[in-house]
C-alpha cells in the first residue's frame, strides 16, 4: 500500500526526531552535579569523593558513553539550612543531568525533599540517613556509600564478644549520629549490653575536654562514637591526651579512622571499627584503584574517595546501556538496578532500595594502618523500613 502524505510526513518527522535525539545525546557534555563540602570539617571527605569520580571518569578515557562530561561542584558547606537553595542552583540553574553527593545526612534530607518531586536521577555518594533508601526511598534515587545501620550495629556485635558489657555512646548531635546510636543500641542491648550515658555533641564542635573528664569519671568498659573527618582527628587526638587511650578502648563505626589516620598519629593504636571498607583490603581492584588514586593526588584513597569512584563506574556502566541518553530515564534506572561492581570495597550492588548490598569488615589500627581482623556481616542488606519500592 503507498503511504498517504500524512503518514509519511509523520514518518520524517519521527525518525528526524530521533536522529537528533541520538545525535544530540553523543554530543551534548553530560552535566554531572556535585553537591558535596569543600569548606568546614567534611571538606577533605568532600575532595577525595570529587577526585575519585574524575579518577573513574580517566579510566574511561574521559568520556561515560561517548560523552565528555562537564562537572558542576557546589560547596554545601555541610549546612542543612542552605541546601534547598544550593539543589536548586544545580537542578534548576545548571540543569544538571545526574546529581550526586552529599555527606552530610541533614543535607541529603533536605535534598530528598527536592529529588523526589523534580525526579532528578540522583547517586547519593555518601550520606547513610535511613530515609534516603527507607521511608523516603525513590525510583529516581540511589546510593553507593552505605546506610548508618549497615555502619554501626555490626559494632555491638564486635564489642560483646571483645567483653564490653557497660558502655558510653558519644557523637555529633545530627541525623547520622543519631541513627548511628539507635542502631547499635539496638544490637548492643539486645545482646545484653548496658548503655550508661549519651554524650551528644552539637555539630561541627569539638569541645572535647569536659565531656573527656566525665568518660574518666564514669569508667566504663568501652567508648561507641561517631565522627568523622576534622571532628574525628582532633577526638581522637583528645582522648589519648586526656590518658583514655590505655584505660577506656574506642570503638565506632569506621568513620572514627577513615581519611585521618596520619593526622591521629600513635593515639589511634588499637581503635576497632567496623565499616564497608578498609585500604588494607587485600584484592586487586583495591590495589590498582589505591595506587592510582595517589599517583593522582598525592593522597591515601579511603572509603569517601571508594563511593565516588564506584558512582562514576556504575553510572557509566548503565549510560551505556542507554547509549548515553540520560533522559531515557526509566531504562537507566532498570539499567543501574542491574549493575554488578567489583568495587575495591569488594563486590556491590544495589538493593531493591537502592541501598549498596555490601561486605561490612571488622577494622583495628595496628602500627598506623588498618587491619582487617574479619568480616562482621557478608553482604550486609539494609532493613530499609518504610520503603515502598520493597515489598
Ligand atoms: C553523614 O552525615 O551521613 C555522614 C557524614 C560523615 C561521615 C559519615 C556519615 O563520615
Amino acid at each position: 500500500m503507498p503511504f498517504s502524505r500524512r503518514t509519511f510526513l509523520g514518518a520524517t518527522a519521527a525518525s528526524v526526531a530521533a536522529t537528533t535525539r541520538v545525535f544530540g545525546a553523543t554530543k551534548a557534555k553530560l552535566r554531572i552535579g556535585l553537591l558535596l563540602p569543600y569548606s568546614g570539617t567534611y571538606a577533605a571527605l568532600g575532595n577525595n569523593i570529587t577526585d575519585a569520580m574524575k579518577l573513574a571518569a580517566g579510566e574511561r578515557g574521559g568520556k561515560l558513553a561517548g560523552r565528555e562530561i562537564e562537572w558542576i561542584a557546589v560547596d554545601d558547606e555541610s549546612d542543612p539550612a542552605k541546601a534547598p537553595a544550593n539543589v536548586n542552583k544545580l537542578i534548576a540553574g545548571e540543569k544538571v543531568d545526574i546529581l550526586t553527593g552529599p555527606v552530610h545526612s541533614g543535607v541529603a534530607m533536605a535534598m530528598m525533599q527536592i529529588v523526589r518531586q523534580e525526579k532528578t536521577l540522583t547517586i547519593v555518594t555518601n550520606a547513610g540517613a535511613q530515609a534516603v533508601t527507607g521511608q523516603l526511598c525513590a525510583p529516581n534515587v540511589f546510593r553507593t556509600s552505605f546506610s548508618n545501620w549497615q555502619t554501626s550495629y555490626p559494632c555491638a556485635d564486635v564489642m560483646l564478644k571483645d567483653g564490653r558489657k557497660k558502655v558510653v555512646l558519644m557523637f555529633w548531635n545530627y541525623s547520622f549520629g543519631q541513627e548511628s546510636m539507635a542502631a547499635f543500641k539496638e544490637g548492643f542491648t539486645k545482646g545484653g549490653g548496658t548503655v550508661i550515658k549519651e554524650i551528644a555533641v552539637p555539630f561541627p564542635q569539638t569541645e572535647f575536654q569536659a565531656n573527656l573528664s566525665e568518660i574518666a569519671s564514669l569508667k566504663p568498659d568501652a567508648v561507641f562514637v561517631f565522627f568523622a573527618g576534622a571532628g574525628a582527628a582532633k577526638f581522637v587526638r583528645d582522648y589519648a591526651d586526656a590518658g583514655l587511650r590505655d584505660k577506656v578502648p574506642l570503638y565506632g563505626s569506621g568513620f572514627l579512622t577513615e581519611g585521618v589516620l596520619g593526622a591521629q598519629g600513635p593515639a589511634a593504636e588499637g581503635i576497632k571499627t567496623t565499616l564497608h571498607y578498609a585500604d588494607s583490603l587485600d584484592n586487586a581492584q583495591n590495589r590498582k584503584f589505591r595506587d592510582a588514586f595517589k599517583t593522582a593526588t598525592g593522597r591515601e584513597a579511603d572509603v569517601y574517595a571508594v563511593a565516588g569512584y564506584d558512582t562514576v563506574h556504575a553510572l557509566a556502566a548503565a549510560l551505556e546501556k542507554v547509549q548515553g541518553d540520560a533522559s531515557a530515564q526509566k531504562e537507566l534506572i532498570a539499567a543501574l538496578e542491574g549493575v554488578r561492581i567489583d568495587s575495591p570495597r569488594g563486590p556491590f550492588r544495589f538493593s531493591k532500595a537502592h541501598n549498596p548490598v555490601q561486605n561490612v569488615y571488622v577494622r583495628q589500627v595496628k602500627g598506623g594502618k588498618e587491619a582487617v581482623l574479619g568480616v562482621a556481616l557478608k553482604n550486609a542488606e539494609d532493613p530499609a523500613f518504610g520503603c515502598a519500592m520493597v515489598k
